[in-house]
């Protein structure tokens, strides 16, 4: 019986350091506006979410996810010891995709250097819209894939370059102070370790469409015409260039599906919070986390967070998260890790695997 394990794991963010109060003068530009400066404190932000500072893609419009994706791939490619060219397939969740088709897994696949000419069995890449979810959605899919024997050395990515579509007004700072920039991946192969404990042990991958209109970003409604009003910007009743939030809702939302999916993780492998080195949870707030720690009453010293220094970074957290850690000394080879995440979909799940 095969099964899957992680062969690598690796990160990217970039080098522009963003304090909470940088975030005052910035527009969607990112150029200082001295006519609008967001109605936000740094007390506020680190209060109510626990982020001190965030990065964002250097100042010059031309870095976007792929580029952040492809940093991160090389890192756990030699993690892994594997090269690029025997990458068989790449999964690569965002929100925020270099355009809107093709999916930024084939431009990732450019710049990696395993596609063209010649390469007419080269790999199969796939886009996942699964938000703050899409790394534990993503092992699902590998995980299956390995088991099946249908590829050997899965590439799975979360990269998002959220810098660049958040409304610094006071109108978008409930959203804009959450979100950063950055990237995570793992690669993942099968494994000859038949001990059902070993390498990724569980995967579960939730939803619930009604909570859809909590939390998007429309840019374009391609039922209307014309299906891009360019103007929307400027209209508060029409908000289509900026991520819309119900915050209170998500929030809510959030900690009890996370619970409930921690928790499960637990009582279908039949583990205990003794058997998992590590708790890494989605890092949409640092009091989401707090909360579904108490509430699940999980040992706080097995928790990983890492939002106070890269905010919100969506499909990245969770390998951003387990890379930083592992950078500190924390995490070890081999070590247990109990993931869980909750993004917009609703969507929600859990994965138990070792690094
Ligand atoms: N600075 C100062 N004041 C602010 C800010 C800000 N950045 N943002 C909101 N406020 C104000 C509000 O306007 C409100 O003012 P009022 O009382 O005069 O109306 C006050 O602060 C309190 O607002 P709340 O919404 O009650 O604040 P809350 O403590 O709920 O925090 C937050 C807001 C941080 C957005 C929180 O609700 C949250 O984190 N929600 C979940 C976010 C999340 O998980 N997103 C999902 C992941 S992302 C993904 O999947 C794509």
């Amino acid at each position: 019986m095969i099964r899957t394990k992680v062969l690598g794991l690796g990160s990217y963010v970039p080098d522009r350091v963003v304090g909470n109060e940088e975030l005052r003068f910035l527009n969607d530009q990112h150029v200082r506006q001295e006519t609008e400066q967001a109605d936000t404190t740094d007390e506020w932000i680190q209060r109510r979410t626990g982020i001190v500072e965030r990065r964002y893609v250097p100042n010059d419009g031309k870095t976007g996810t792929s580029d952040l994706a492809l940093i991160a791939s090389q890192r756990a490619l030699a993690d892994a010891g594997v090269a690029a060219k025997d990458i068989d397939c790449i999964i690569l969740g965002t929100l925020s995709p270099d355009i809107h088709f093709p999916g930024t897994a084939v431009f990732l696949q450019d710049k990696l250097g395993i596609a063209g000419d010649g390469k007419a069995l080269s790999c199969a890449c796939f886009d996942i819209r699964q938000q703050c979810s899409a790394i534990v959605y993503g092992l699902q899919m590998a995980d299956a894939f390995i088991r099946a024997g249908i590829y050997k050395r899965v590439l799975l990515v979360g990269a998002e370059t959220h810098s660049h579509s958040l409304d610094y007004s006071t109108r978008g700072r409930d959203v804009m102070v959450l979100f950063g920039d950055g990237a995570g991946a793992f690669v993942l192969g099968p494994s000859e370790d038949d001990d059902p404990r070993s390498g990724v042990m569980y995967t579960d991958c939730r939803a619930d469409g009604t909570g859809a209109w909590n939390l998007y970003l429309k840019i374009f409604d391609i039922a209307k015409l014309p299906y891009v009003d360019y103007d929307s910007r400027n209209r508060d009743e029409n908000q289509m260039m900026y991520p819309q939030m119900d915050g209170k809702r998500v929030f809510l939302n959030a900690v009890r599906a996370m619970v409930m999916s921690a928790q499960k993780a637990l009582t279908s492998t039949g583990l205990t919070w003794a058997d998992i080195d590590w708790f890494v949870p989605h890092q949409a707030n640092l009091r989401i986390n707090e909360k579904v720690v108490e509430v699940a009453n999980i040992p706080a010293d097995k928790v990983l967070n890492s939002i106070q220094f890269y905010g919100n970074t969506t499909a990245a957290t969770i390998p951003l998260t387990i890379d930083h850690w592992r950078q500190q000394g924390k995490v070890k080879q081999g070590d247990r890790v109990l993931a869980t995440v909750f993004g917009a979909g609703f969507t929600w799940g859990s994965a138990i695997f070792q690094v």
